[in-house]
């Protein structure tokens, strides 16, 4: 079943989802030219917990919105490598059928990958082990599961690589102090 969370875009998910989406942007745009020169015209984005694509209000997450943009950009189609993963099994499902359905989606050079698996397990090993190319990486767990300063430096150990990862602070003494709401906290780092 898919997680409550992803019933309505709550204000805070529409913020994030812009952040990534204009972020994305401006880092590939100022990275593809070298990328076209020393990394084979590759660039990529990696989503560890990418969630089902659309809440059920609609409304589009981060990938779909990402792709999308990308499907139809004549330069960016032909450059970007994507992989997204969700260790919830519906979600991955609920993803890879949004993203099929993506108008253009065709025009990619390179099929998006949509995996299933622990972001902390061999995906995360995965990221830390390989030599990437220009990589922007999204890590939005749930609270901070999953996150550790070995997917973060693994996410950012290569030249050009982009992370932003946010987490929430699930403390009592954070809760009360915020009338209620789980405060959530955005960083940004690079290589
Ligand atoms: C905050 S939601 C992501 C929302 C998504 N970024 C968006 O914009 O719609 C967190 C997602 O991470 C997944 N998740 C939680 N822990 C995970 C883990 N250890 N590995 C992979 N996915 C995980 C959850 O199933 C959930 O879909």
């Amino acid at each position: 079943m898919v997680d409550p969370f992803f019933n309505e875009r709550s204000d805070q998910s529409e913020v994030k989802a812009a952040i990534i989406h204009d972020y994305f942007f401006a880092w590939a745009n100022v990275i593809k030219a070298t990328a076209k020169r020393f990394h084979n015209n590759k660039i990529a984005y990696i989503d560890l917990f990418a969630g089902p694509g659309r809440y059920k209000d609609g409304a589009k997450s981060t990938p779909l919105l990402v792709l999308e943009r990308v499907a139809n950009d004549p330069d960016l189609s032909k450059m970007l490598v994507s992989i997204f993963n969700d260790e919830e099994p519906t979600h991955a499902d609920s993803l890879r059928n949004e993203v099929q359905n993506i108008k253009g989606v065709e025009k990619l050079r390179f099929k998006p990958v949509i995996e299933n698996g622990d972001a902390g397990g061999y995906i995360g090993k995965w990221m830390q082990e390989t030599k990437l190319v220009p990589t922007f990486s999204f890590i939005d767990p749930f609270g901070y599961r999953g996150l550790s300063l070995g997917l973060i430096q693994g996410a950012i150990k290569d030249w050009g690589c982009d992370c932003v990862f946010f987490l929430q602070l699930q403390s009592h003494k954070c809760r009360s102090s915020q009338s209620g709401s789980w405060p959530s906290y955005g960083c940004l780092v690079r290589s």
